[in-house]
């Protein structure tokens, strides 16, 4: 059976590991061109897969990325921080922004960054997480990012059509973050 992915080009953005990393593997699996970028990664080729480096919170990093692949098919942006969840009254605030600007801000950039190379049949897959609607005490960041995340996934399904932009909220998967 041919898949839909077959032979179409999709970047996965945080898949260096766990989510992105899975989601990589599948695409491949689907005859997909895959190009997993993040900040551990270097340029090369392994068992079918590319890697690109590229830090989401550089603006000059996501030129690099996207000037590098050219024209793509699929977004897919995994890329998530590793966050304290803690009381607001407890919280650095700094530290906190740094998170919504790896998640949140990243996704935002990442996306204004590809858009001039993506296929305008194409989509963008963004990452939530059930914290943006399940609220419990000491999650405020995670709340906060995810609920932007899925507001600004429905706003940008109308700005970007016809591309598609969904958003994806997993549910507890054991992955680095996770742990
Ligand atoms: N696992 C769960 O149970 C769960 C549940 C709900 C939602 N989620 C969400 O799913 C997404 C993926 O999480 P995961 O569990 O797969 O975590 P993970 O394995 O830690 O993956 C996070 C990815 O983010 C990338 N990343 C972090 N900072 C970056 C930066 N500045 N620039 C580029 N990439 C960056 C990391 O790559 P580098 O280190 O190479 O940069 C890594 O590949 C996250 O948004 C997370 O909140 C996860």
């Amino acid at each position: 059976m041919t898949s839909s992915l077959s032979g179409k080009t999709i970047i996965v953005i945080g898949g260096s590991s766990g989510i992105g990393a899975a989601v990589a593997q599948a695409a491949l699996a689907r005859g997909a061109h895959v190009i997993v970028a993040g900040r551990r990664l270097a340029p090369g080729s392994d068992s079918g897969l590319r890697s690109e480096p590229v830090d989401v919170t550089d603006s000059a990093s996501l030129t690099q990325l996207f000037e590098t692949v050219g024209r793509f098919d699929h977004l897919v942006y995994t890329s998530g921080p590793s966050v304290r969840a803690k009381p607001l009254i407890e919280t650095d605030l700094d530290e906190a922004q740094d998170n919504f600007d790896v998640k949140l801000w990243g996704a935002l950039r990442a996306i204004q960054h590809a858009l001039p190379f993506l296929h305008e049949q194409g989509s963008i897959t963004l990452t939530s997480g059930q914290l943006g609607r399940k609220l419990a005490a000491g999650q405020f960041i995670k709340t906060g990012i995810n609920a932007a995340t899925e507001a600004l996934g429905k706003q940008l399904a109308k700005e970007l059509a016809p591309r598609r932009v969904n958003v994806i909220s997993p549910g507890v998967i054991d992955t680095p973050a996770y742990a």
